[in-house]
């Protein structure tokens, strides 16, 4: 393993003012984006539509590294480039979604596990020759009434991302461990936190016990924030304030980066969370996006499919990606959302 350049990989996605795109739509979840615009999902419309996010002139400011899905890593530009070299060449490192998804775990309702671990080592040794330099593994931990998700639950998820992580870094690739609370649900901002604190616990003693070194790895986590349907939603600087706290009791100070998955939350939303949190002072590991919905929905609903919006989309994702930014250095303000 390669520690040095683990830790300069993971440094360099969360350089100052930088997060990453996540653009790693699984096909059945990129239709349902382009079924929100009546597009349908060919392969020639997945191609061009990620073709103008990672052409966008100006997000290489702050875009530390994308994360791509299979097909699209094995993809290229109109002119032949591969989207892996256009990226690499931009300055920003390709990353890779390796997870298969979830499933649910035999003999416990309501509780799912992510799939993926047979064969990975050998995926991940091709992803790397493709030009990837990072992956990601996502776990989904869900909130019901009902003692759920159980204490085994999170244990598989937490081994699965421990399992994941260590074949990373052992291919040199910097592993995102990726467990996500849902914020689906009714339940309130304290129960969040504390089925976040019991996720993150677990993950980092699964991670340790696997070896997995905490310099060369990033961490992308759900903020904590009340469920949608719960009656009562928190402020942004209760959210940012109960986040810090979470993080902080769990979260070794060896990880270089934490970077935020946005998770159904507004696009305004993330970036005033995110915010808020780094106006709070400087923190034991970089506090960052690596948002997929709150970067690129206002760039599909400016796009529709249609080549004569290709310039507005591409401006709708550098105003998000500027944004960001200045998130990521707690000088956002709501104001510049209709200023930019
Ligand atoms: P969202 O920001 O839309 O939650 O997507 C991030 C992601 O990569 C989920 O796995």
């Amino acid at each position: 393993m390669n520690i040095d350049a683990l830790k300069s990989v993971a440094n360099a996605i969360v350089a100052k003012q930088k997060g990453v795109l996540a653009a790693d739509e699984s096909s059945p979840t990129i239709k349902k984006r382009f079924d929100s615009i009546q597009l349908e999902s060919t392969e020639e419309n997945r191609r061009r539509y990620r073709e103008i996010l990672f052409t966008a002139d100006g997000t290489e400011r702050t875009l530390g590294g994308v994360i791509l899905f299979d097909e699209t890593l094995r993809q290229s530009t109109r002119d032949g480039v591969p989207f892996p070299t256009l990226l690499a060449g931009r300055g920003i490192i390709p990353g890779i979604k390796v997870d298969q998804g979830t499933k649910a775990l035999a003999l416990h309702p309501g509780n799912k596990v992510t799939v993926g671990l047979d064969g990975l080592a050998e995926r991940l040794a091709e992803y790397r020759q493709l030009g990837a330099q990072f992956a990601k593994w996502r776990a989904v931990i869900e909130i019901d009434e009902r003692d759920i998700p159980s204490p085994f639950g999170i244990h598989a998820n937490a081994h699965a991302l421990a399992r994941y992580a260590a074949l990373c870094q052992e291919a040199g690739l910097v592993p995102i461990v990726e467990p996500e609370v849902l914020m689906d649900g009714a339940h309130g901002i304290e129960r969040c936190e504390a089925v976040t604190a019991q996720v993150l616990q677990a993950v980092f003693a699964e991670l340790d016990a696997h070896r997995v070194l905490f310099e060369g790895m990033l961490l992308k986590p759900n903020m904590v924030i009340a469920g949608k349907k719960c009656a009562r939603q928190a402020g942004v600087q209760e959210v940012a304030e109960a986040t810090l706290r979470c993080l902080r009791r769990y979260v070794p100070a060896a990880v270089p980066g934490i970077v935020f998955l946005s998770g159904g939350q507004s696009e305004e939303d993330a970036t005033d969370h995110l915010n808020a949190m780094n106006a709070m002072g400087a923190q034991p590991w970089q506090v960052s996006f690596s948002y997929g919905r709150a970067l690129q929905a206002p760039v599909l609903a400016a796009w529709k499919g249609q080549e004569g919006n290709v310039a507005a989309a591409q401006q709708a994702l550098l105003k998000r990606c500027h944004l960001n930014g200045l998130a990521r250095e707690g000088k956002y303000s709501r104001s510049m959302e209709a200023a930019t």
